[in-house]
């Protein structure tokens, strides 16, 4: 095995180049034994306390790092850039694809033979997967698991519930004190988002996808056994380097059905669209938008957790975990696509038991016969839009309705509460310019909250229309990532206030009344979009992003380098 080492191109080097790349590592004390052909194992972190959602991974490493010894390997602990989806402004999305470059680089430039990436918030997971499949070497997932489920006033909450506070507080009816309580009752232990968010769909996307090892998804961050999987994930990326078992050997097509099929039944977020995609261009495989129509149109919801169902992650983990949600799919899956511990995803759920039906369903008795991604299209999404049902009010499915339309977030914040806007709860209200390019960075502002006035008649759903992204914690009748986004023109640049808007989800459509003349004429008028930063980062975002459609990558980041360097630094 030695001799395919990629690490022994750096410390296994005679003369003045291995004198140098060895000696800097000892003044670590690191001793010489540990260079002697040991797979060299990096530990991508996105630790931070500034992501607090992974604030506790460098202490979750140590585990990692034990394993990895256990095993004979040798470990190395990197940082890279990380992204904490509640801190980072303008939006951590604006930051994936300039994380997963930091992640891709840092692989191939360094002494690595294998890599455990350690994800959690949002952002993390998506973007150091996308890096690592550009290099593809052997590569294991250890997500950072979710908070204990919070505990306010004899209720269990989680994070889907700030958006029903934020209301209650708009109307009154919960004071800044009790908001201030409730921040502590629900973030009361570490970890991610302990709902069906998009961080817990990324962990289960992980798992899906074969990834990381059967039950990464849902053990509770603050649950000893959290750390025995760190250890065990550390012990077989040793294993997977001996196997030469790559990201490509894993990410095949068959893994990708898996993870929407999967994504659909746990009622997942629908941020899973946009990475999927992305993390699929980069390996290579094909995978379209319809596709997580196509797949997930035959799947019923079967966790009941929220956003969607009543429960929380913790609860899900007690109930069998995700390979219990797995078994329930067993005749949809592809069970013999291989994952990361060298056993085909069947072998990892075949033994799976389920503890609670009230959590996860047996699939002869759904929670909701409707679950999954829609993808609409028509005239208003040329490239196409998204909606999650099994978050929607079923009775907004099929609804036409004025555009009460804004052109940008500021806009929006201007005039919502404004008592003279003529709106009404059958109005759809649209928001332009929180896309990819247009924001820049596609925010999570699509779940816009409703008018007051209409929260005043009781009405807590409307149809909203956006370019933008939502929280996977959120809900409502949201129809997300319109394409082509209004900042590059297409027909959702051209709605106006007035215009009527028919969404109709049973048959995947969305579209507006317009005549071709009119569109026409208001094409005319349109004024062209300039990119509203003139260098650095975010220049390069601008010029370079893609749409929502297509998984928002960088143009220039599809494919894969391979992980050979040929040349030495000195
Ligand atoms: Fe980090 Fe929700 S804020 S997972």
């Amino acid at each position: 095995m030695e001799s395919k080492l990629r690490s022994r191109n750096w410390f296994g080097k005679t003369g003045k180049d291995g004198f140098i790349y060895r000696a800097w590592m000892k003044n670590q004390g690191i001793p010489s034994y540990e260079f002697e052909g040991k797979p060299v194992i990096g530990i991508c972190n996105t630790w931070s306390e500034l992501t607090p959602c992974n604030a506790h991974f460098r202490e979750l490493a140590e585990s990692v790092k034990r394993g990895i010894l256990e095993a004979g390997g040798f470990p190395v602990e990197f940082p890279v850039m990380s992204l904490g989806e509640t801190l980072i402004k303008p939006t951590a999305m604006l930051y994936r694809n300039l994380v997963s470059m930091d992640v891709e680089e840092s692989i191939r430039a360094n002494p690595m033979d294998g890599v455990v990436l350690m994800c959690g918030c949002d952002k993390t997971t998506p973007a150091l997967i996308m890096g690592a499949c550009s290099v593809n070497i052997p590569s294991i997932v250890v997500s950072g698991g979710p908070m204990l489920t919070g505990k306010y006033k004899g209720n269990d909450i989680g994070t889907s519930d700030i958006w029903r506070f934020s209301e209650e507080f708009r109307m009154g009816k919960m004071t800044q004190d009790e908001m201030t309580v409730a921040e502590a009752c629900m973030a009361r232990s570490r970890g991610h988002c302990a709902v069906m968010g998009t961080a817990s769909s990324m962990a289960s996307m992980v798992e899906a996808l074969g990834l990381s090892l059967p039950e990464n998804a849902a053990i509770p961050a603050a649950d000893s056994r959290r750390k025995v999987l760190a250890q065990l994930s550390g012990q077989r990326i040793v294993g997977m380097v001996k196997e030469n078992l790559r990201l490509s050997d894993i990410l095949t097509r068959k893994a990708f059905e898996n993870a929407i099929m999967v994504n659909a039944a746990i009622g997942g977020s629908t941020n899973f669209v946009i990475h999927l995609l992305a993390i699929a261009a980069r390996i290579g495989v094909p995978l379209k938008l319809e596709d997580f129509d196509v797949l997930s149109a035959s799947i019923p919801l079967l966790a009941n957790i929220q956003p969607s169902g009543k429960y929380f992650m913790e609860d899900m983990y007690y109930a069998g975990g995700l390979p219990a949600v797995m078994k329930e799919l067993d005749g949809y899956l592809h069970g013999d696509a291989i994952t990361s511990n060298g056993r085909t995803t069947k072998e990892n759920y075949a033994d799976a038991a389920c503890y609670n039906r009230d959590v996860i369903a047996d699939i002869k008795s759904p929670f909701n016969k409707t679950s999954g991604i829609v993808v609409l299209k028509g005239n208003l999404a040329e490239g196409g839009a998204v909606i999650k049902p099994s978050a929607a009010s079923s009775h907004l499915m099929k609804h036409s309705g004025k555009a009460i339309v804004f052109d940008n977030i500021e806009d929006y914040k201007k005039r919502i509460d404004d008592p003279g806007l003529e709106v009404d709860e059958t109005s759809v209200l649209v928001l332009k310019n929180v896309g990819p390019k247009g924001y820049p960075g596609m925010p999570e502002v699509g779940n816009m909250g409703l008018p007051k006035k209409i929260l005043a008649k009781g009405i807590t759903d409307m149809v909203r229309i956006s370019d933008g992204r939502m929280s996977g914690t959120g809900f409502g009748t949201v129809v997300l990532h319109v394409s082509p986004e209004a900042a590059v023109g297409g027909n959702f640049s051209l709605v106006e206030t007035g215009d009527i808007i028919h969404l109709d989800v049973y048959s995947r459509a969305l579209r507006f009344d317009i005549s071709d003349e009119e569109l026409e004429r208001r094409r005319k008028k349109q004024k062209s979009f300039s990119p509203a930063a003139d260098r650095g980062y975010v220049n390069l975002y601008i010029r370079h992003v893609e749409q929502a459609s297509m998984g928002a990558d960088f143009d220039f980041l599809k494919g894969m380098s391979g992980s050979e360097v040929t040349r030495d630094s000195h």
